[in-house]
């Protein structure tokens, strides 16, 4: 193929695929296969790492990450991002109808939408493509979080149609799904860290990563619903995002033009119950006057518009009687305190448990066992107590004891300086925590053994066949089929799904081998860094910090997993057995030490990458990327319009300054 074919191609494939994705992720109605779509998208990346000058900015192989972004540069709005009034009653909403009746008639049409709860964004087009995505930041600048929208694949990077202006920005809300929030939280906890404590916090959590490849995976979401820009051709709000969705943006399916207060109540009423119901978090409804032209007359005050209001609804909330408190060991060995509650209706479901978070929330409430609490679904999935109704506090309540020792194997529990949670120490014999680990272990995205499921590691844990993940390995066949609801078939597949795991790669085991912190793209990194686990387990903290986006206290971690006997000794077992400890050939072939050792700070406006590629290129050819110039520097990548101070500082210490074109050579000869 030449050029001039692959341009053609790359613009042929890329309309097409953006059209699929509009198709899947905006209207939900997908027209092609999974496994189609990932032979198109195949395809173009394919041809785009032969012509990489051909790569554009909006082509949707961009959505699957890859870039590193070290610090999001703040971004100016060019219009304020402002927010709404908002209201809690029913009385507040009519007096704003009244305000609006008074401004511009009676002749008034209100837009009813879902206020989606999670962090508002700027997305702003010149000639039908993104140019840039930032966050709402104090309103009038935020942060630029362009490179990770790019992996939301409900907002579009190029518009279809032709009608669109020529520059606007739109005004949406990223937001997770609850089934994809619940998944998160689940990977979270699986690695020993903090799960988030709703959708809200998770949406902006992600949208602030530095790794965009880890944001695709993901996966957020998006809805449209403001317009903004120059003699727009508009007379009504939901005419413009009629307009736009047909450009190819996500709108909310849910939105209503009504006349009338008692119309607008209906729809307030009718939200208030369904929207338990909505595969995502709502905390109220936006109301806006339809007709631009009224809007303009209403105008702004100096905090928001006045042609608009957030009714929100109430988190709802119910009283019940906390009749004990359970304390369960995670796979780390946090120990999270559990209410257990008279089961009580709320929000559509019975609630009997509440978490407890940890100790100080416990004495912050100051409740005790017998209490009349108040338990509220607010945007957790999980309730959470938030009073003690003391008026009904029985003579005989009886005061909350943190416990010392773990519920489950007895060890005195520890809970570091500055830390919330109490934490049980013996890793290595208390039985959630080994088993924890085990299920962590074969799990799909680790080594994968689907025939072992959390009871048949309860069984094998219980027939005293497993006390860590290396035993699995010395697992025979006539050992488990002896054993109870083990036939002859599930026992062959037990151990052929063992067998298979042999061939999962090692940046995989790395992962499911359970070093705190580690996450399947911390994973990745170290394996591509280190490439072999011989390599890993020698290096120090200082070696560590090389990597990409490892900090302390991962680095710490992964020191102290390898100082400990008993984690060598299975580490080394695992070895043994033939488990996959290196890179394959293949994956090494796209890897080179070429930078080893060498430290870059990249700096301008390049032609043949973007910046980020740069700094990609620097990581997989092994060299270190850093923000700032120091002695330590080796080279400044420079491109045009160099920050003036960087190349101060750059000649003061005498660092050498290279091109683009200088760089590229350097990793290919
Ligand atoms: S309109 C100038 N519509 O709620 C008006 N906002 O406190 C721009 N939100 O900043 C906002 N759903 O983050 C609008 N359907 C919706 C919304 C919505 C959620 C958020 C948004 C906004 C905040 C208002």
């Amino acid at each position: 193929m030449d050029k001039k074919e692959a341009e053609k191609e790359i613009e042929k494939l890329s309309k097409e695929i953006e059209e699929h994705n509009y198709k899947y992720y905006a209207l939900s109605s997908p027209s092609i296969s999974d496994f189609d779509f990932d032979k198109l998208l195949e395809k173009l990346i394919s041809i785009e790492k032969q012509f990489p000058d051909l790569v554009k900015t909006d082509s949707p192989s961009q959505r699957v990450g890859g870039a590193i972004t070290k610090e999001f540069r703040q971004a100016k709005h060019k219009y304020p991002m402002i927010s709404l009034a908002n209201t809690y009653s029913e009385e507040e909403l009519s007096e704003f109808d009244t305000r609006v009746r008074k401004a511009v008639g009676d002749d008034v049409e209100y837009v009813c939408e879902l206020k989606y709860d999670g962090v508002a964004i700027s997305l702003i087009y010149q000639n039908g493509k993104l140019q840039q995505g930032i966050t709402r930041g104090d309103g009038v600048q935020g942060d630029d979080v362009t490179t990770n929208i790019k992996t939301i694949k409900s907002i579009p990077l190029g518009l279809t149609g032709a009608n669109y202006p020529k520059e606007f920005e739109v005004r949406g809300e990223i937001f997770i799904p609850l089934k994809t929030f619940e998944r998160i939280n689940k990977e979270r906890e699986d690695i020993g860290e903090e799960p988030f404590a709703n959708p809200r916090n998770s949406a902006s959590g992600t949208l602030k990563m530095q790794d965009s490849a880890e944001v695709a995976r993901r996966k957020l979401d998006s809805t449209a619903y403001y317009v903004l820009g120059e003699n727009l051709p508009y007379t009504s709000h939901s005419q413009s995002i009629e307009a736009i969705k047909g450009w190819g943006f996500k709108v909310s399916e849910y939105v209503e033009v009504l006349k009338g207060m008692d119309a607008v109540h209906g729809f307030i009423k009718k939200w208030e119950e369904k929207r338990h119901d909505l595969p995502f978090d709502i905390d109220g409804i936006v109301i806006k006057v339809n007709s631009l032209k009224q809007q303009k007359t209403l105008g702004f005050t100096a905090k928001s518009p006045r042609w608009a209001v957030a009714f929100k609804y109430k988190a709802e909330r119910a009283a019940t009687k906390l009749n004990s408190i359970s304390f369960q060991v995670g796979r780390t060995g946090v120990i999270t305190p559990v209410a257990n509650l008279e089961p009580v209706l709320l929000a559509g479901t019975v609630v009997k448990r509440a978490s407890l978070h940890n100790a100080d929330i416990i004495d912050k409430l100051g409740v005790r066992i017998g209490d009349t609490v108040f338990v509220e679904k607010g945007g957790e999935i999980i309730p959470k107590i938030t009073g003690v109704d003391i008026s009904m506090r029985p003579t005989d309540a009886l005061p909350v004891h943190f416990i010392t020792n773990c519920p489950e194997c007895g060890a005195e529990l520890v809970r570091e300086e500055g830390e919330a949670h109490h934490v049980c120490p013996n890793a290595k014999n208390c039985p959630p925590q080994i088993k924890g680990k085990i299920e962590h272990f074969v799990g799909r995205r680790a080594m994968n053994i689907e025939s072992m499921g959390g009871e048949t590691i309860e069984l094998f844990y219980k027939a005293n066949l497993l006390h860590n993940i290396g035993d699995i390995y010395n697992l025979k066949k006539d050992q488990i089929l002896p054993l109870d609801r083990i036939a002859e078939k599930s026992a062959a597949n037990i151990i052929e799904g063992i067998e298979a795991s042999k061939n999962v790669p090692f940046e995989r085991v790395l992962f499911a081998i359970g070093i705190k912190h580690i996450g399947e793209t911390t994973a990745k990194k170290l394996a591509f860094y280190f490439k072999s686990m011989d390599v890993l387990r020698q290096a120090t903290v200082e070696k560590l910090l090389e990597v990409s986006d490892i900090g302390e206290v991962v680095a710490k971690s992964i020191v102290d997993f390898f100082a400990d006997a008993d984690n060598l000794q299975i580490v080394n077992l695992l070895q043994q057995k033939g488990l996959k400890f290196e890179l394959g050939a293949d994956e090494i072939a796209a890897f080179s030490d070429k930078l080893q050792g060498k430290t870059f700070v990249v700096s301008g406006v390049f032609t043949k990458h973007s910046r980020d590629e740069i700094v990609n290129l620097i990581e997989k050819n092994g060299g270190k990327n850093t923000g700032s110039v120091s002695a330590k520097t080796s080279y400044i990548v420079a491109g045009e319009n160099m920050g003036p101070a960087k190349l101060e500082k750059a000649k003061k210490l005498n660092v050498a300054i290279i091109s683009e074109e200088d760089f590229l050579n350097m990793i290919e000869s």
